[in-house]
């Protein structure tokens, strides 16, 4: 994709489509002021009419209007100009770019960059993501002709002051990376779990880190990790056929510094184990390693920008089976760290398999580690498919990870953690459960792993809610690749001021 900026006038850009928006009670922003101005009232006549609306996000496509060169406007509504901010800008740019997207469009210029509400640099970025998303579509499973995205090769901003120039390039180099590693994330996702396995994992991380000199990719096999004392990871793969990974990529842009650990649950199919889940609906269950396709994909990000930051991704995959070998409810198993486990619940597996990955990444010494997991059904239940569910031993990284999820509009909501909710993981045979009971249960699932972090400053993402959409819209969304990118970017003061 290429990137402009112009100053000048909307109506005077060769373009295939203009973008420009309208607030609540019909008030023109700047671009469509300017639109309707050389188009002689078309767009105030338009707005009487009701065939532009106002209302966030809906958006009509005008062709042949007069004296403007662009091949199409399309109008968006804005809302409420008191109300209008990043996330508003990004909901209008979602519906004017689905207006077009069955089209031939090649070039866009978008002029909401000059409504005020927010900075050039994320206004850029998120504009690109959003394109990204708009453009993303998933058809490597798809036999026959394919129909192709829209050809979109040119987007460009308007602004109102050339200082901002470099503000926009910034933020659509990084849009690009973020798209990079979302649309990466998405594709896992999407995979069905007889291609994306542990092993398709694993070759995923080493081809990224082919040719990159900054990055390189280590796989442990099952007797590696048995020799680690991997008894709770290993425990989950009991009863597949298919063998686990431990990957390992490690990213040097920052000498010696002590670098931030990504943790990404990789569980390529969660059947329950002997504690089957229930049949509706279970193909879903191929998106429970969308938190390691998340921070693969921020890997993938960074290495893209060469970010000067240092940073570790360790994925523990595996697929969750029943089997003459499976583990059963029951079963007491010893980790890495050397407590002991009781697992009364198969399904609660992702917990199994994750203290293990933050008790191996002890080894780097983190300045900050973070997991990301599809970890309980009870943070979609809390949260829904809006905030993904944030537990931190650590209330500084807490809230960095709050900011960079409101920036970079891919939001988490803090949850508690403590002793009160670590006692329901009390057993009489064992040091803990691997399950709490039904009351906060994505709570007890981070109490869980808070026993593997002592000493570390850690954070819990839990993304079961957010990591994927269902309907229509079925498929991996790449979230939180640009939390988590964003989070890295202003750990190295990448982002603009
Ligand atoms: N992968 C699931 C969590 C999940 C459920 C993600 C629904 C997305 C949608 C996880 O391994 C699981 O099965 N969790 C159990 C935990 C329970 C047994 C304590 C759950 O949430 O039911
Ligand atoms: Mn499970
Ligand atoms: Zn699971």
């Amino acid at each position: 994709m290429e990137y402009f900026t112009t100053t000048a006038k909307a109506s005077g850009r060769a373009v295939d489509c203009v973008i420009v928006g309208i607030y609540a009670r019909g008030k023109l922003g700047i671009g469509a002021a300017e639109i309707d101005a050389a188009a002689r009232g078309t767009l105030k006549k338009l707005i009487k009419s009701g065939d532009v609306s106002p209302h966030l996000g809906r958006a009509a496509v005008l062709t042949n209007v007069e004296n403007v060169r662009a091949a199409r406007v399309v109008a968006v509504g804005l809302g409420k100009s008191s109300e209008f901010g990043p996330a508003e800008y990004r909901r209008a740019l979602v519906g004017a770019l689905r207006a077009v997207s069955r089209t031939r469009c090649g070039s866009i210029l978008n002029t909401l960059t000059l409504e005020p509400g927010g900075t050039p640099y994320y206004r850029a970025r998120s504009a690109v993501e959003v394109a990204g998303e708009t453009l993303y579509r998933f058809t490597q499973m798809k036999s026959g002709r394919k129909k192709a995205p829209m050809p979109l090769k040119k987007l460009g901003f308007s602004i109102g002051k050339r200082s901002e120039a470099a503000h926009i390039e910034r933020g659509c180099a990084h849009g690009e990376a973020i798209n990079k590693g979302a649309s990466l994330a998405k594709d896992l996702g999407n995979l069905p779990p007889n291609v994306c396995t542990p092993a398709y994992l694993a070759r995923t991380a080493q081809k990224l880190a082919k040719g990159d000199g900054r990055l390189s990719v280590r796989v442990l096999n099952e007797t590696e990790m048995k020799r680690l004392g991997m008894g709770s990871l290993l425990s989950v793969t009991a009863g597949a056929a298919e063998p686990a990974k431990l990957i390992v990529m490690q990213y040097r842009g920052a000498g010696k510094d002590a670098p931030v650990v990504l943790v990404g649950k990789g569980v390529t199919f969660d059947t329950g184990g002997i504690s089957l889940k229930p049949g509706a609906q279970m193909d879903e269950m191929k998106y429970d390693m969308c938190g390691a396709a998340s921070v693969i994909g921020t890997m993938a990000a960074v290495a893209a920008m060469k970010l000067p930051i240092n940073v570790n991704v360790v994925v523990p995959a595996v697929m969750n089976m029943p089997g003459g070998d499976a583990t059963v409810p029951g079963d007491i198993v010893r980790s890495m760290s050397g407590q002991t486990i009781e697992i009364l619940n198969t399904d609660a597996e992702g917990r199994l398999i994750l203290c293990d990955a933050l008790t191996y990444s002890r080894r780097f010494k983190p300045a900050a580690i973070i997991d990301v997991a599809t970890l309980t059904g009870a943070c979609v239940i809390a949260l829904g498919k809006h905030h993904a569910g944030l537990m931190a031993n650590d209330d500084a990284l807490a809230d960095d990870i709050l900011a960079a999820g409101q920036r970079s509009g891919d939001r988490a909501w803090r949850l508690p953690l403590g002793d009160d909710y670590a006692q329901q993981l009390k057993s009489n045979f064992a040091d803990m459960a691997n399950i709490g009971g039904r009351e906060a249960g994505t709570i007890t699932a981070g109490c869980f792993l808070g026993k593997f972090t002592d000493g570390m400053k850690w954070a819990h993402l839990d993304i079961a809610g957010v990591a994927w959409l269902g309907g229509d819209r079925k498929g991996a969304t790449g979230r939180p690749v640009p939390l988590l990118t964003d989070l890295l970017l202003g750990r190295c003061r990448a982002l603009p001021a």
